[in-house]
């Protein structure tokens, strides 16, 4: 498929819906007209009111390009950059996952925890990788703090600038390290949504997160349950009186991982579903004496 500048926008969007559609990809409609408008870099009301105007030299050659990348199975939010979450935008790099909606599951269980919304919580994020779910906390509670670790820089460095752009720099830090284990201190709300595919799973995954995500956020070792066992080996330590941890798990760990947090001296108090019903958010306390 190659179009050229005289193509209308309309005529562009029928024939990216038909490739992408023929290419099998899972939302053609919606990927033909994201893409169109940012190759004009017009909003998406723009496409419907003037159907009929020529795309023109530049953004033809961009939507080659775009289109040339997403039938490679690149996914939409890697060729933008930029991803959404909880209605908040986040910037992409090579070293970040693209946020997925399931984990918004963490997000709204780790609020329903937070008892008091205006009290200066102190939220810990292992694993933040773009700083999605920390960024969404901290936009929802306006009093509290918080710190992302990750393992790779590169994360860290979107992750920050994240946290500027949708305002909450000012309440954040970042650091690096390995889930928990350089930290001191109390935490009253500790969320993860930690690397949790068992390897040998990782070749079965769709090629547009084997190939474009990085493995480092996908790779949960042998039985998928390494991080977890990290991470919950250090969250007693780190949890403050009457504290709540909340991890994101795989549709089919909530026994492993409940069984994994009894062994750690906690208790799994809810777990919470996705939009698709599945569990996907594990709400963790101490155990009561
Ligand atoms: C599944 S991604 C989650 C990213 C983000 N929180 C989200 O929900 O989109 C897991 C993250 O954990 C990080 N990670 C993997 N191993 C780690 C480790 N040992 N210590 C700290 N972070 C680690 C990865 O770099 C990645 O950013």
């Amino acid at each position: 498929m190659k179009l050229a500048p005289e193509t209308t926008r309309a005529e562009a969007f029928a024939q990216l819906r038909r490739a992408f559609t023929k290419a099998r990809i899972d939302t053609p409609e919606i990927d033909a007209r994201i893409l169109l408008g940012e190759a004009l870099g017009v909003a998406p009301i723009e496409l419907t009111l003037r159907p009929e105007t020529p795309l023109g030299a530049g953004p033809a050659e961009r939507l080659n390009g775009f289109a040339a990348r997403r039938l490679a199975r690149e996914p939409v939010a890697r060729i933008l950059g930029f991803g959404e979450f909880w209605g908040l935008g986040f910037e992409l790099s090579p070293d970040t996952l693209v946020p997925r909606p399931d984990t918004e599951a963490v997000v709204e269980a780790a609020l329903a925890a937070a008892r008091d919304p205006a009290a200066p919580l102190r939220i810990l994020d292992l694993g933040t990788g773009s700083g999605c779910l920390l960024v969404a906390l901290l936009h929802e509670l306006p009093k509290a703090w918080g710190l992302g670790i990750d393992r790779s820089p590169g994360a860290l460095v979107t992750a920050r600038r994240n946290a500027r752009r949708n305002g909450v720099g000012e309440r954040v830090a970042f650091a690096a390290g390995d889930w928990a284990s350089p930290l001191a201190g109390a935490f009253d709300l500790t969320v993860s949504n930690p690397p949790y595919i068992a390897t040998a799973a990782l070749e079965r995954l769709s090629e547009e997160v084997r190939r474009h995500d990085p493995v480092a956020a996908l790779d949960g070792g042998p039985d998928g349950l390494d991080a977890y066992r990290a991470l919950l080996g250090e969250a007693h330590r780190l949890l403050a009186p009457g504290g709540t941890v909340v991890v994101e798990i795989g549709y089919d760990q909530e026994e492993a991982v409940a069984r994994l947090a009894v062994a750690t001296r906690l208790a799994v108090r809810r777990v919470a579903r996705d939009l698709g019903g599945r569990p996907r958010a594990v709400v963790i306390g101490r155990r009561e004496a």
